[in-house]
């Protein structure tokens, strides 16, 4: 059975803007019962409608006691869960040469251990299903900046890699226990996050097509679900060269105008 067939119970973080809004608008209209997760609660709303197949849970992922009170919630209403797409994420870019702790712990807080929270408190409803003879997927939106250390992205870059890393491990470890794990690999996406971006972002695709590619991968149950593939596959390809060469490479890609801020 596909990972998305009949009406699955599924709870997306990250619903209110970009590829999880996205995301939300499609497994609605699919009629999957989908409870939908963000710090603001009135785009959750708004998107929720008149419909009764949507269940609107606001909280914050680095909130652990607001995480364990959403997940009681959705265990309530659903009774367990078949998919928990794990989308909610942020980003922001360093300059190193006025090292911004806080931002880095701002970034990890939210990618990292904000997705540990719930994917911590999603296992025992993903469980329930398997116990039901279902067969469970837990899926989390890393990034193809996981592939490749790039010029300002130290703290976005080692969330993702650390997410990505941390998930490929897990999937060895839920595999006897019957749930699949996904691992998603955008490449640039337009959405809020990448509208504040000031640089050049090569082959952006919209939300919306983010949205199918991602849809795809999860039917498949595939492992590592990365797009646009020209784009990843080229990211994959840089990543695996040896540390001088990449150095090189993030040399040339970093701004010029970051290095004229160098003393
Ligand atoms: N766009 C890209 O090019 C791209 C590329 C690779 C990976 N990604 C990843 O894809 C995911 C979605 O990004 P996007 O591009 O769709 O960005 P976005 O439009 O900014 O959406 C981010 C979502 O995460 C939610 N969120 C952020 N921090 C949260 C927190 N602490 N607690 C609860 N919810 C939180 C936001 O909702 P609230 O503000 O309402 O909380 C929003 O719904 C992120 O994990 C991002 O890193 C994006």
């Amino acid at each position: 059975m596909t990972a998305l067939s009949g009406s699955r119970r599924i709870w997306l973080t990250g619903a209110s803007s970009g590829i999880g809004l996205a995301l939300a608008r499609r497994l609605l209209t699919q009629g999957h019962r989908v409870a939908l997760s963000a710090r603001r609660e009135a785009p959750l709303t708004e998107l929720a409608g008149a419909g009764n197949n949507a269940l609107v849970v606001p909280f914050d992922t680095t909130d652990t006691q607001a995480v364990a009170r959403a997940a009681e919630r959705i265990d309530d209403a659903f009774g367990g869960l078949d998919l928990a797409l794990l989308n909610a994420g942020t980003c922001e870019y360093l300059n190193a040469r006025h090292f911004d702790m806080p931002l880095v712990a701002r970034v990890l807080d939210a990618n990292l251990y904000g997705t540990l929270h719930c994917l911590d408190a999603a296992l025992p409803l993903l469980r329930r299903a398997r116990a039901a003879n279902g067969r469970p997927l837990l899926a989390v939106t890393s990034s193809a900046a996981a592939y490749l250390p790039l010029p300002r992205a130290e703290a976005y870059g080692a969330s993702k890699a650390a997410l990505s890393h941390f998930m490929e491990a897990l999937r060895i470890d839920l595999a006897d226990e019957g749930i699949d794990v996904s691992v998603i690999h955008p490449g640039f996406v337009k959405s809020p996050l990448t509208d504040r971006n000031d640089f050049p972002m090569p082959l952006r695709i919209s939300a919306e097509a983010a949205a199918q590619a991602i849809l795809e991968g999860l039917e498949r149950r595939r492992l590592d679900i990365h797009f646009p593939r020209r784009f990843t596959l080229a990211l994959r390809l840089l990543g695996v060269l040896p540390p001088g060469l990449r150095f090189r490479l993030g040399r040339r890609l970093a701004r010029p105008t970051d290095m004229e801020s160098r003393p």
